[in-house]
């Protein structure tokens, strides 16, 4: 899974995004340090252990580097928990991971996700973004026009360690 590269200056627009996920009941917005354990169990859960521990990296920043997606409350039912994004969590600029519910997968939430994030990263100041790993190339190159880095496999993972589970 290579890194590929996004120019956060060409990005498309927010809002027609978030307005789309709204017409959907889906709220799409930066998580807040209480709801840690919420996206970090989730991650694990859905996941890995490794997207548990950079979730956690993205909740131990300020503003919290993690966007999620969820139902919207209502007076009877509280949010539920579709997805994730993050970024400055593998290595500074970097995005990822990104996870979307399996039942909620093709509604866009993907998509909103990925561009709030982006959106995210230009306003703290960033030029460009890398996704790290990148699974679904296509996904990528056809939302932002990401761009596939050469030999960028196995990049930055290069001897990283098996996760706690796997090495006990
Ligand atoms: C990748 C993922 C986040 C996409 O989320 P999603 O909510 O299903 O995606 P969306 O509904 O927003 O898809 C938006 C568009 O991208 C396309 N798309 C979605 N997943 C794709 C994929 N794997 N490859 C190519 N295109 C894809 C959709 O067909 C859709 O196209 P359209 O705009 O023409 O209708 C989700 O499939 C997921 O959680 N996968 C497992 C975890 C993962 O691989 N994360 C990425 C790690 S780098």
């Amino acid at each position: 899974m290579p890194d590929m590269l996004v120019k956060l200056y060409e990005l498309p627009p927010l809002a027609p995004v978030l307005e789309e996920m709204k017409q959907k009941g889906i709220v799409i917005r930066t998580a807040l340090g209480p709801e840690m354990k919420a996206v970090c169990g989730w991650a694990k859960e859905h996941f890995s252990e490794y997207w548990e521990s950079e979730v956690e990296v993205a909740f131990a920043r300020l503003p919290v580097s993690c966007i999620i997606a969820t139902t919207e409350p209502t007076d009877t039912e509280r949010s539920k928990l579709l997805g994730f994004a993050c970024y400055d969590s593998t290595l500074r600029g970097f995005f990822g991971p990104t996870g979307v519910a399996e039942e909620t997968r093709g509604q866009g939430v993907g998509k909103a996700l990925l561009i709030a994030c982006m959106h995210a990263m230009r306003d703290v100041g960033y030029g460009y973004a890398i996704i790290g790993g990148a699974g679904p190339v296509d996904f990528y190159a056809k939302q932002l026009g990401a761009i596939v880095i050469d030999d960028s496999v196995p990049g930055v993972y290069r001897g990283m360690l098996p996760t706690y589970t796997l090495q006990t």
